[in-house]
């Protein structure tokens, strides 16, 4: 069936602006930067506004420097000590192509076993080290992106792009499918390998619609097969032949070249799933090579793109930037776009999702395995033992910006069962109970969202009014009551539109930290985005605006007797999650922007050398003591899950037939969509004739070749 979902523009762009947004829009390259800031005269505003502000600041800035001398800071359990990184060799040397027969692929040996154990480390995000403790307690306690962050532009997110892909009838990949169908009994649908050179397009768009984005590279995930010369290797040679591999290859692509970059045209690296497969397991579980080299055995090679999802964590972040945007190569990016469409700084990824169309938990597998669904129920079953009961929107079918930082922090709080998915070698293949398979992208989303969540509240509770002590007796009871607006009896009802200033403020913040803004002001030529509910505004449970209406009961939510702090902020964030949100929301109504009415005082204790800065990936029962400086650490939290739910105009199409596919595509090229996806529903008799009206439509749409195509 067609389905084509189109989301109404908000109500923020503003006319007002308009003669500077489209100045903003034009992509900024990195040497242009600081030209256009003195070239152009709202640039010009800007630069002296943040001038000004700096000069009214200095004094400041000399006061705050003992905050770099080096104190004995102590730690907190609350995080991860931090482990110095294993240096390793780069993984990826420049690739030399290898002919079998007549096609092209990208031989490599397997890394030692004891690489297969995944890394253990929670990761920071780069972009956010830069960024001093007095600029982002200022940006998440007020929402103002102002003195002391002015000193320093942000810059553009830095985004990679990465694509997982396959060629089912590539004939080495397709002797190993046929060898495990049969020792498996296993039957998955043939559309799942056809192809319609949707990868070459698909590229082509993306280098038309990422022109002027920073450093961007492009990763393309694909399988690997034995090198088949493994069969007929000497006995000498064994050990070594046992581990070469060749990796798959897109036969036009010039492997070579486009791992250097050319002109304007960025670099594409390959990986190969015997590169990118790691082990998890349990948080502190112990794993051995032995282990890793036991699963992967079990797992590999993979005909199952859920199982290859769940992996994309495990791409080195030596490579790989820490923000992607992942694509399959049915989906395309149809306009040019600022990198604010998918990511900044200020104000985290741009999650998309259909906010009307959720998902329950289910962990029964009964749910259709060949389809997303039964990873779906899946996966949010998981979300909600971990973060409490609620159905979750399902994110759209299209290119999605992930934070990988993140993602590997998720693949590890949830390792046993990230380790559990590609047991499914063909997807829905295993169906074990508690092994079934995880919806990677589902589970990032949401994970990002509740750990933000789950930070508000632990700022609110623990760090705010539980303090040293973490008990919370009558009286500070009595005084968050009234903080959330209580007065006397036992309900608090709010019924009104929350005055926040958040959204208006998006653009001009983007402004002044020196960002290309997301809203366009001709989508004809630019494809518009729009942050429909931003982080800042701290939880919706609608997940698409705050919520108006919000009823708290004293006795249930905040009760008035004696509790541990710890034991009401677990109560907030994992049981009693409609309490947790309505506190949440009618906080939110109490202030105009910003999140400060969730942090706990200034101190003047050094914040936390802990890097990063996370709450435990389980939590425990007991508490753990409060870090040095509790709201320093608390920033840092909201700042690290800050997220945005967008919105653009997309499509979504499945033809059946030739025709069909003709009158989508059509209806598809009078539209200007910003992202598009074409998933392959061809009947039998109708493959070779709706493949010719596909690649007809790409070869039209996306005429020029990249410089890597043979
Ligand atoms: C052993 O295999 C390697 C490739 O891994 C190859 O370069 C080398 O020439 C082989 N040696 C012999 C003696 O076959
Ligand atoms: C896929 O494999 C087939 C068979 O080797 C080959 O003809 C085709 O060009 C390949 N497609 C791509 C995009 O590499
Ligand atoms: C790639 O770059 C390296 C180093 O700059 C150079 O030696 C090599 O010739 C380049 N390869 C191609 C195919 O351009
Ligand atoms: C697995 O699949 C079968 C049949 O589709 C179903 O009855 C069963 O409940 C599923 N789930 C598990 C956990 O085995
Ligand atoms: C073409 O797109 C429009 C939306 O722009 C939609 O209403 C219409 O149903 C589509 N036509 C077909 C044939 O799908």
């Amino acid at each position: 069936m067609f389905s084509l979902r189109f989301l109404p523009p908000g109500s923020m762009m503003k006319l007002a602006f308009s003669t500077r947004k489209s100045f903003l829009y034009r992509p900024l390259g990195g040497n242009a930067h600081f030209r256009n800031l003195l070239f152009n005269r709202f640039r010009f505003i800007a630069v002296f506004l943040i001038v000004l502000s700096s000069l009214t600041t200095i004094s400041f800035i000399i006061i705050q420097q003992p905050y770099e001398s080096e104190l004995d800071i102590p730690t907190s359990p609350l995080a991860i000590p931090p482990v110095p990184p294993e240096p390793s060799a780069p993984e990826i040397a420049p690739p030399v192509p290898e002919f079998v027969g007549s096609s092209v692929y990208h031989p490599f040996v397997l890394p030692p076993s004891s690489k297969y154990l995944a890394d253990q480390t929670v990761r920071s995000i780069k972009a956010h080290k830069s960024i001093s403790d007095e600029c982002l307690d200022r940006w998440v306690a007020t929402g103002q992106w102002e003195a002391p962050c002015t000193e320093n532009m942000v810059d553009d997110a830095m985004i990679d792009l990465v694509y997982t892909w396959v060629n089912g009838s590539d004939p080495l990949h397709e002797k190993a499918r046929m060898e495990l169908e049969g020792a498996t009994n296993y039957n998955p649908a043939e559309a799942r390998f056809r192809e319609h050179d949707e990868l070459r397009y698909s590229l082509r768009a993306a280098h038309d619609a990422t022109a002027g984005w920073l450093d961007t590279i492009v990763h393309i995930v694909t399988p690997d097969v034995p090198h088949p010369d493994t069969e007929t290797q000497d006995a000498l040679n064994t050990t070594s032949a046992d581990q070469r591999r060749l990796g798959l290859v897109p036969q036009w692509l010039d492997i070579r070249r486009a791992f250097n970059g050319s002109d304007g045209e960025p670099p594409i690296i390959l990986h190969h799933d015997s590169q990118v497969f790691r082990l998890t397991g349990r948080p502190g579980a112990t794993l051995t090579p032995a282990d890793a080299t036991d699963w992967l055995g079990k797992v590999l090679p993979s005909f199952n793109s859920h199982a290859i999802e769940s992996q994309l964590a495990h791409l080195d972040p030596g490579m790989v930037a820490d923000n992607i945007v992942a694509l399959n190569d049915d989906q395309f990016l149809m306009m040019p776009l600022p990198p604010s469409a998918f990511h900044s700084t200020l104000y985290g990824p741009v999650f998309r999702m259909q906010s009307n169309f959720r998902v329950g938990g289910d962990a029964s597998g009964n749910a259709d395995g060949g389809g997303e669904w039964r990873s779906l129920g899946w996966a949010s079953h998981l979300m909600s033992q971990r973060f409490g009961d609620r159905k979750r929107p399902y994110m759209q079918h299209n290119a999605r910006a992930l934070s990988l930082p993140l993602m590997h922090e998720m693949s590890l709080a949830f390792g046993s069962y990230f380790a559990a998915t590609p047991l499914s070698q063909f997807r829905g293949s295993h169906n074990a109970s508690e092994e079934l398979e995880v919806n990677t992208i589902f589970m990032a989303t949401h994970y990002v969202i509740e750990r933000h969540r789950e930070a508000l509240l632990w700022s609110w509770v623990v760090a705010k009014w539980g303090g040293r002590l973490g008990v919370l007796d009558r009286d500070q009871k009595k005084r968050m009551w009234r903080e959330l607006g209580g007065r006397e009896g036992d309900t608090l009802q709010l019924q009104q539109e929350a005055k926040r200033s958040t959204k208006a403020d998006i653009d001009f913040n983007l402004w002044m930290a020196g960002v290309q803004s997301p809203t366009s002001p001709n989508s004809q030529v630019m494809g518009n985005t729009i942050y429909s509910w931003v982080s800042m505004d701290g939880f919706s449970a609608s997940f698409l605006k705050l919520a108006d209406v919000t009823t708290i009961k004293r006795r249930e939510c905040i009760g008035e007797e004696t509790e541990l702090a710890w034991d009401m902020f677990l109560r907030l964030a994992q049981k009693d999650i409609t309490c947790g949100d309505d506190v949440i929301a009618t906080l939110m109504h109490a202030s105009p922007s910003g999140l400060s009415v969730f942090l706990p005082p200034p101190s003047t204790q050094p914040s936390s050398d802990l890097d990063p800065i996370i709450l435990p990936l389980e939590m425990p029962a007991e508490a753990p003591p409060l870090p040095p400086n509790p709201r320093a650490f608390a920033v840092r939290l909201f700042m690290r899950y800050a997220y945005v739910i967008g919105s653009s105009t997309q499509s979504f199409i499945t033809p059946k037939s030739a025709r069909q596919a003709a009158t989508l595509l059509g209806n598809v090229s009078r539209r200007k969509d910003v992202l598009m996806c074409i998933n392959d529903d061809l009947v039998d008799n109708q493959v070779v004739a709706g493949d010719k009206v596909m690649r007809d439509w790409f070869r039209r749409r996306w005429p020029n070749k990249l410089q890597y195509e043979m």
